[in-house]
């Protein structure tokens, strides 16, 4: 068992379940679909979230009402803000709202589930030996039984590893029309979230998965996705990764908004070799460094505060900037 007392400890069981020599040669190009075991870590249960959420650093939280199913306007994402609340009560308050709470850098406030997302990457790289993932991060995303998350894309690689309740999960590919160039690249720059134009004729196109409990996707990079709650209050962790193959396409993609944006050129495309690739990631680089664009990125308003009593589960507050 890999439960000791609530905590991961060394162990040598494992966490990634089936994962076959095909798993290896589509991963990074096709959707991968595998089974997992994280909730025998028991880091899921309602008791250690409940204590998670008593203490989560507020610039570590996105806590979002969603619109109701079948409403793709964003619009209706408005940010809120947990409080004071005792973890147990915020937990209970989000199962019954239609909200989407989303836990970011989990491992820098947990030490056992650093832990758990070593294990898991470690256990990856093991089944893939070109595989060198750095920078991981996990996310825990608890959300309400009818919310959505709309079709928007990610900048690093990216697992969702489903624990509790019914997910649908559209993947979409990952260039033109689904995902524009000029799109990715200012969501790499930081100049939107990473919402991006959807067309419903999209979903044609589209590869969709119903994650039960105890299953994980990851898709390639960047591929726009979006998620629809089936049933249940819904618990998954989200993984994201970096590798070299991911770092450079960020940083081409990064110059590319750069030179369509600040310069008002068209860039070359996103090869991520010779001489040409290197001019830009050293542009990249710079840029970057020089905070040059950190006017123009977006900003986040906290409009309203969770609230048990209220039927919406929202009282609103003066907005302040995050
Ligand atoms: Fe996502």
């Amino acid at each position: 068992m890999l439960r000791n007392g609530g905590l991961v400890k060394a162990s040598t069981d494992k966490i990634i379940e089936g994962f076959q020599p095909r798993h290896a040669a589509l991963w990074g190009h096709e959707p991968v679909r595998l089974r997992h075991r994280l909730t025998e870590t028991g880091l899921f249960s309602d008791e250690c979230l409940a204590q998670l959420l008593s203490h989560y650093p507020r610039e570590n939280y996105d806590l979002l009402h969603m619109a109701e199913q079948g409403t793709g306007n964003l619009a209706h994402w408005e940010e809120g803000e947990l409080g004071a609340l005792d973890g147990a009560v915020a937990l209970e308050a989000i199962k019954a709202g239609r909200l989407w709470l989303n836990l970011r850098r989990v491992h820098e406030s947990s030490t056992p589930h650093a832990q758990v997302l070593q294990q898991m990457f470690d256990e990856l790289a093991a089944c893939m030996p070109s595989f060198r993932p750095y920078r991981l991060n996990l996310g825990i995303l608890i959300s309400s039984p009818g919310a959505q998350v709309y079709y928007h894309a990610d900048v690093p690689g990216q697992s969702l590893w489903h624990l509790r309740g019914k997910k649908r999960v559209y993947v979409y590919p990952n260039h033109p029309p689904f995902l524009p160039e000029a799109q990715i690249e200012k969501i790499i720059l930081g100049f939107t979230e990473a919402e991006i134009d959807y067309q419903p004729w999209f979903d044609d196109y589209a590869r969709s998965y119903d994650l039960e409990p105890g299953e994980m996707l990851s898709w390639p990079l960047n591929c726009p996705h979006r998620v629809e709650n089936l049933g249940g209050v819904n618990v998954s962790v989200t993984t994201e990764h970096w590798t070299t193959a991911i770092r450079n396409s960020y940083a081409v993609r990064y110059a590319n908004g750069v030179i369509r944006n600040q310069l008002r050129l068209p860039p070359p495309p996103p090869t991520t070799h010779g001489a040409r690739f290197w001019a830009r990631a050293a542009l990249a680089a710079g840029v970057k460094a020089s905070g040059l664009l950190r006017q123009q990125q977006m900003e986040r308003w906290v409009r309203w505060q969770l609230a048990p009593e209220r039927t919406d589960k929202m009282r609103p507050i003066s907005p302040y900037l995050l």
